[in-house]
């Protein structure tokens, strides 16, 4: 069977990767795809982006089922389109990405909902918005409404940097944050203290099938210093995610959610993303939901899976996630991603790359902004490539990991020399 990914950034080459392992699977088609994509074995680059026409494609081709990756497209409404054409897609429809797309949607349902998550006030006007730092004092977060790459989120810890991020967001749009049709507005969020995970499970309409969980690095420099990024590294699994943790988590947020999701009328399929803020006390809240995978926790998430993912999703896109056991390496995996200098504000793109590393069980190079120009190997995105690598501990990933950075050199790299840290410290 032949089978299509959306997207072009490390989640999408991991997912090419690991769907091309299915004795099932002929040939894994990338829109538009990356350096990395155009090499992979039994996979190929399409240079296509327009809704109508990959779903001729998908007709034309008898593409099996498609998988999107990034969240443009499914806010966009990609899943509608398909399915109304009766190709099969793995994603949720435009009005289930609200929650992602949409933090006002978001918030809103959490509240109405009773699902653990920060006191919040969303704003249009930005008079009040400052009224209202002004009367909470800080710290307190700003978050744009609208998709922005991760990138809309200030967490200001004085009443100043408040304003400023209001300015930047509500007067400005400095971010250049994609607004839904009632125009700009800005959550402020009470700060949450605690440690992060990144929650991702299988949702089928009904049924729910946990992934492994993991831990993003969200800021660009060592110590978890500097700007927010997309994330910088990740790995999987995370030791903050108890036992008992997961099953509160799944008893608080993940099941009450997929349930009023289709009470509500727009029932979610695809991959729900629940970023977490988990406390000294082992009780989790939501920071934001994510309609999609993680990039990079998708990289060390798809190592460790072992069971043959396409029929995971064709059993999903039946409604019978009921049915499926995941099967998991115990072993731990970490990716450090290697972003471009001037990343994330002004990335410099172009620069020629050099990887001296041999992929293999243990260890392989998944490609985020890369394409291939004559045969050179190119930077085209603010993160550039994620080494990956297995270990039988934390630290032990670790060191393989960056044993595989060392063996890739651009102009002007940037990396974290400390991805893991939480899960080695303890
Ligand atoms: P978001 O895109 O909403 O996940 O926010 C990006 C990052 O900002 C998160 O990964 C957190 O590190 C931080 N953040 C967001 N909301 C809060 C909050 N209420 N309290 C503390 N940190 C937050
Ligand atoms: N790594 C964070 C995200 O994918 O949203």
């Amino acid at each position: 069977m032949k089978l299509l990914v959306i997207g072009s950034g490390g989640r999408e080459h991991a997912l090419a990767w690991k769907l091309a392992q299915s004795p099932r699977v002929k040939k894994v088609f990338v829109a538009p795809g990356n350096g990395g994509t155009a090499t992979e074995p039994r996979v190929e680059n399409l240079a296509l982006t327009d809704i109508d026409q990959l779903a001729d494609f998908c007709v034309r081709e008898d593409i099996h089922l498609t998988v999107v990756g990034p969240e443009a497209p499914l806010a966009a409404g990609v899943v509608d389109a398909f399915r109304a054409r009766r190709l099969r897609i793995w994603g949720p429809t435009r009005a289930a990405a609200q929650l992602e797309s949409s933090k006002a949607f978001a918030k809103a349902f959490m509240e109405r909902n009773r699902i653990p998550t920060a006191q919040h006030r969303t704003f249009a006007d930005a008079q009040q918005a400052h009224a209202y730092i002004d009367a909470h004092g800080a710290p307190l977060v700003v978050k744009a409404d609208g998709l922005a790459a991760g990138k809309g989120v200030v967490v200001a810890q004085t009443v100043e940097q408040a304003h400023a991020a209001v300015r930047d967001m509500l007067e400005s749009n400095v971010y250049g944050v994609q607004h839904g049709s009632d125009g700009a507005r800005v959550v402020i969020e009470d700060f949450l203290d605690g440690e992060e995970a990144s929650f991702i499970v299988l949702v089928d309409g009904r049924h729910v099938l946990p992934l492994a969980s993991s831990q993003d690095h969200k800021r660009l420099r060592d110590g978890d210093q500097g700007p927010n990024t997309g994330g910088m590294g990740a790995y999987s699994p995370a030791p903050v995610v108890t036992p008992e943790v997961h099953a509160r988590v799944m008893r608080e947020i993940i099941n009450p959610t997929v349930q009023a999701m289709a009470a509500e009328g727009h029932p979610f399929s695809g991959f729900l993303y629940a970023g977490l803020m988990i406390d000294a006390h082992g009780h989790a809240r939501t920071l934001e939901f994510n309609c999609r995978l993680g990039d990079p926790e998708t990289q060390p998430i798809l190592m460790r899976l072992k069971s043959d993912l396409v029929e995971v999703l064709d059993a999903a896109l039946d409604g019978e996630l009921d049915r499926v056991e995941l099967q998991w390496d115990r072993r731990t995996a970490l990716a450090v991603v290697m972003a471009a200098p001037g990343y994330p504000e002004a990335p410099r793109l172009g620069d020629a790359i050099q990887i001296g590393v041999k992929p293999d069980d243990d260890l392989r190079v998944f490609h985020a902004g890369t394409r291939l120009d004559d045969g050179v190997l190119r930077s085209s995105g603010g993160r550039v490539l994620a080494v990956t690598a297995l270990g039988d501990s934390v630290r032990m990933a670790q060191t393989r990991a960056y044993d595989g950075v060392r063996q890739i050199a651009f102009d002007g790299m940037q990396f974290r020399h400390d991805i893991g840290h939480r899960a080695i410290k303890r």
